[in-house]
């Protein structure tokens, strides 16, 4: 880690392959298929190792599409809130399941889906979720996302094989299992008529605490009294705790009650969840709650936006300009999320590879920076 300079994100594969297996596991015992959510990771550097275990990737996007053909190197399981006609051939012609949100989506290209082979799912809304953020919460009141149960009060139309519902965010099993009942009270009619029914992701299996033979039980249950195959698309849980960003204080100033050390990476532009959800990442060897002779900083970011920091930490000993920061966690929404705002540089990207090899996968530019304008 010391050897790598900052900023940096740094990704530990043998603590990818333990998520892994984990999730192999439930795989394994509940005769379930698990999917990688790109939109969660898409380090495709680390994919030879995650298709040695995964059932494929759930795109939702023609861009993640052609990563998870290119990388995972199978047709994906796609869901997008919506699809444009110019971009829908392309996905039908590379996608093995294909979701839709509405029933008017559905109409509209259902022909281009019998013609690709695909099969074809509708997401409903299970109307219950355990997420008290709204910003992540897609069973909110008047949300966008899933066909409510009264739109198919008819049944299904004809050539719908598969429900999909998403109702959890970083949630456990316990939460997996009311979102199950919800979803068998205003659903369950319908699932004599389906092949596969899609829990969507929000499964944080590989957290500490996660009863994994619970999990188990419950999909072995759902199986049984409806014989259909389940599919999970966790984002998250698959790179959980596997890797930091690492980055550096640059200056300290004086200019309120507390200290801020300016560090060499943004909040808003490298982990924009901090602000948005809003959360606070853990960093490594420092306290996020007050502690007797520690000494507080709050962490600002180096771009200009006036809430690019956050609230103190607290540090066993003064911080000085070169000190390193490294804040745990950071695998996944980060990269996937990152901007280039303010033309902040932005983090490289290494692997530590099982051997311990360092590999340094990307480093950014002036190029990459103006290439995506013009
Ligand atoms: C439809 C869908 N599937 C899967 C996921 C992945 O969720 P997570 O990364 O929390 O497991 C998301 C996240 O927003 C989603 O919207």
């Amino acid at each position: 880690m010391n050897s790598i300079p900052s900023p940096a994100f740094i990704l530990e594969e043998a603590l990818l392959k333990r998520n892994l297996e984990t999730i192999q596991r439930v795989m394994q015992q509940a005769d379930v298929q698990v999917i990688l959510a790109l939109k969660g990771f898409a380090l495709w550097k680390s994919f030879p190792l995650v298709r040695k275990y995964l059932n494929g990737a759930t795109a939702s996007s023609l861009n993640e599409l052609k990563l998870c053909n290119e990388y995972i190197g199978k047709k994906a399981h796609t869901y997008a809130p919506v699809y444009s006609r110019e971009e829908f051939e392309e996905i039908a012609e590379h996608s093995s399941h294909i979701t839709f949100n509405s029933l008017t989506q559905l109409q509209q290209f259902e022909k281009l889906c019998a013609k690709h082979s695909v099969s074809v799912g509708l997401r409903v809304n299970p109307g219950y979720s355990e997420v008290s953020t709204d910003l992540y919460n897609p069973c909110s009141p008047n949300s966008r996302l899933g066909i409510p149960a009264a739109e198919l009060a008819q049944g299904l139309p004809k050539p719908v094989k598969g429900l999909h519902f998403h109702a959890l965010c970083e949630n456990n099993s316990y939460a997996l299992e009311k979102v199950l009942a919800a979803f068998e009270e205003r659903f369950g009619h319908l699932l004599a008529q389906v092949e596969w029914v899609n829990m969507g992701g929000g499964h944080l299996i590989t957290e500490q605490n996660y009863d994994v033979e619970h999990l188990i039980s419950i999909l072995k249950a759902f199986k049984e009294k409806h014989n259909v195959q389940v599919i999970l698309e966790p984002g998250g849980a698959i790179a959980w705790q596997t890797g930091v960003l690492k980055s550096t204080v640059l200056d300290i100033v004086n200019y309120g009650a507390t200290p801020t050390a300016i560090l060499d990476v943004s909040f808003a532009a490298h982990m924009p969840d901090t602000l948005e959800m809003p959360y606070r990442p853990f960093v490594r060897g420092a306290s996020r709650e007050t502690i007797d002779g520690w000494h507080a900083y709050r962490l600002g970011g180096g771009s200009c936006l006036a809430g690019d920091f956050l609230e103190a930490y607290y540090f066993p000993e003064k911080l000085n300009v070169g000190d390193s920061i490294v804040f745990e966690d950071m695998m996944h929404y980060t990269m996937v999320k990152t901007t280039m705002f303010n033309g902040v540089k932005h983090p490289s990207i290494y692997i530590i590879q099982q051997s311990g090899t360092v590999e340094c996968v990307r480093d950014f530019t002036y190029a990459d920076y103006k290439n995506r304008l013009s």
